[in-house]
């Protein structure tokens, strides 16, 4: 089909419909008995880590993928890099069906698990790059290209011929990432990439991961439960919880949506007694001349003026219930 001029499309490079992923796992007897009689006549468990999800996401897009733990990040990241064959559902990365693993896909994606490794750990760090180089098929010049844009950016050139098992953590994970994008993939696949890391090498991760997105237009889905990398990375975030997505859209509605409470910042001109605060909210902190106090987001302006008619007041700021701590309550798996 041919495309009108001036006609806007954006290009999915990602489309997941109606995805199911079950795992079947044995359950353990408990006790001895239990431990044989389940060897003998074992009892199948069925997970059900993905209850059918849908989402698209447009090619250039920089996606937070966020949940508690066991709610079907990995299992998600893992079906679509083609690792994990799904139940059933529909699942297409750059017109690719994953799990057919066609070379010409594995070439265009990459993943990186944080806890996993690829690197040669007795070996420098370049040679697993060689090797990269010969299983993605690179020419020597894209090759040399790709590996001095990457050293560069994540400043860690002149450890290239250091054994890797001499790096510390953090340029070990750089190097991970070299290693899984010196084929210059335009698919990410970063399944906590800043874990483990102190907090100079997250930021140099997260800078380079914006950078990548940014210079190469690469789609990327990234899960974390790092907070700054939520807050710098992602414009968007998929929330996902117990195999099902409960929020899909900008991170600044997340956080709206989910803030139950407003901050209120207060200065006094003259002492007050504490108590009558109490009335009014939460009372988080007082230490005259200075108070904070929480207030349900409904009654904030009731509030705001209840305070300015009542109490010496030097000054009054509103503010939103810190992104920070909603982050936590969606990782801990409430509910709005
Ligand atoms: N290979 C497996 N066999 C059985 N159950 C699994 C397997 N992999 C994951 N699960 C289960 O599937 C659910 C989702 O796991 P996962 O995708 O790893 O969650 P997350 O990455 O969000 O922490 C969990 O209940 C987990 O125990
Ligand atoms: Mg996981």
């Amino acid at each position: 089909m041919k495309r009108k001029i001036g006609e806007v499309k954006n290009e999915k490079a990602i489309i997941v419909r109606e995805l199911i992923k079950n795992f079947e796992s044995i359950e353990r007897g408990k006790g001895l008995t239990g431990k044989i009689k389940s060897l003998y006549n074992p009892k199948k468990k069925k997970v059900e880590a993905l209850r059918g999800i849908s989402f698209s996401i447009d090619k250039g897009e920089l996606v937070g993928f966020i949940g508690p733990n066991g709610a079907g990040k990995t299992t998600t990241l893992k079906v679509l890099s083609g690792l994990l064959y799904p139940t059933s559902g529909f699942t297409q990365v750059l017109g690719y069906n994953p799990w057919e693993r066609k070379n010409s896909y594995l070439k265009k994606i990459a993943t990186v698990m944080g806890q996993k490794n690829q690197l040669w750990w007795d070996l420098p760090a370049i040679d697993t790059l060689e090797l990269n180089q010969a299983i993605y098929e690179l020419p020597q010049n894209t090759y040399k290209e790709n590996l001095n844009e990457l050293t560069e950016l994540l400043e860690v050139k002149d450890l290239l011929n250091t054994q890797v098992r001499k790096l510390s953590l953090g340029q070990r994970m750089k190097f991970e990432l070299i290693a899984a994008l010196i084929h210059r993939p335009q698919v990410l696949f970063l399944d906590e990439p800043t874990i483990g890391l102190d907090v100079v090498a997250q930021q140099k991760v997260r800078d380079f991961i914006q950078d990548y997105n940014k210079k190469f237009n690469a789609t990327i889905m990234l899960t974390s439960h790092n907070m700054d990398d939520l807050i710098d990375l992602a414009k968007r975030v998929i929330v996902i919880d117990k195999g099902e997505i409960i929020f899909d859209g900008k991170l600044s509605d997340l956080v709206s949506g989910f803030a139950k409470e407003k901050t209120i910042k207060l200065y006094f001109s003259k002492d007050i007694d504490v108590k009558s605060l109490e009335n009014i909210g939460k009372v988080k902190k007082f230490s005259f001349p200075q108070a904070t106090i929480t207030v349900p987001r409904e009654s904030v302006a009731f509030a705001a003026a209840e305070l300015l008619q009542n109490f010496p007041i030097a000054d009054l700021t509103i503010e939103e219930e810190n992104i920070e701590s909603i982050i936590r309550r969606v990782f801990r798996g409430e509910k709005k």
